[in-house]
């Protein structure tokens, strides 16, 4: 039985105000049956940490820097995401790919300083529209794998979420085939690479515009442990309904 895993990335979105989000999830969250992880922006975390500590809520950053610390205006590093309370981190994101030229090689090494600081590393990858209509894949996916794991990966330091770059933000989703393709594939990578014990366990989420209405037909697959959840996650309303699905499948 692998760990089903609800997480919520709030993105650039949300102050002080939106931890009143928390207390009604935490409200409305009735099994432990699949785990719950928020990340909300940084400047959040500690609150975030402390309005969930009686909680099963688990709290997660976006981002870290391969340093402890250093001269590195503007970026947070793992040992600093640690200390607030929160127990992962997303890393490799489309978003920081795209807009901060963000290499497999680089996601690899902030994989490692998020595993020093005994975080849990949310890896994603995913294709771009362009990389689709070629045909292109499972090759980038393969790629993407290989170049962003380092070769220490456990299912207990790492969860991995596929995120179609053309299906976040867009309200477009690939049918239940292509993810169950994409999944399957990523599953006999991990079971080629790190053995089937470690292989079978590592946890695959699903991410790219998942909402209420759509999350049980994606949850169907066997190979999608749970989602990476945006715009829904942003709302106790949305993201509840999407935890009771993943925990019901
Ligand atoms: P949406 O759910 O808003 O499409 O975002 C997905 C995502 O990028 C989560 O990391």
């Amino acid at each position: 039985m692998r760990r089903k895993i609800a997480a919520g990335n709030w993105k650039m979105n949300g102050t002080a105000a939106a931890l009143s989000e928390l207390d009604a999830l935490a409200a409305s969250i009735s099994d432990d049956r699949a785990t719950v992880v928020i990340c909300p922006p940084a400047p959040l975390l500690y609150r975030a940490v402390e309005c969930t500590k009686s909680s099963p809520i688990q709290i997660g950053a976006q981002d870290c820097h391969v340093q402890t610390s250093g001269a590195f205006t503007g970026d947070i590093s793992a040992p600093m995401i640690a200390d607030t309370g929160a127990a992962y981190v997303i890393l490799g994101h489309s978003e920081r790919r795209d807009a901060h030229e963000e290499s497999n090689s680089d996601v690899r090494q902030k994989v490692k300083a998020a595993w020093a600081a005994n975080l849990t590393a949310i890896l994603c990858i995913g294709e771009s529209g362009d990389d689709r209509a070629a045909n292109n894949t499972l090759d980038i996916i393969g790629g993407q794998l290989s170049g962003s794991l380092p070769d220490a990966t456990t299912a207990e330091n790492t969860v991995i979420a596929y995120e179609p770059i053309w299906a976040i933000g867009t309200g477009l989703v690939p049918s239940l085939e292509q993810i169950i393709e994409v999944h399957d594939f990523i599953r006999a990578r991990l079971i080629t690479r790190f053995g089937a014990d470690i292989g079978n366990a590592i946890p695959l989420l699903y991410g790219g515009s998942v909402k209420p209405d759509n999350a049980g037909t994606i949850f169907q697959a066997e190979n999608v442990d749970g989602a990476l959840v945006g715009g829904a996650s942003l709302k106790a309303s949305d993201f509840a309904p999407i935890i009771s699905a993943l925990a019901a499948s």
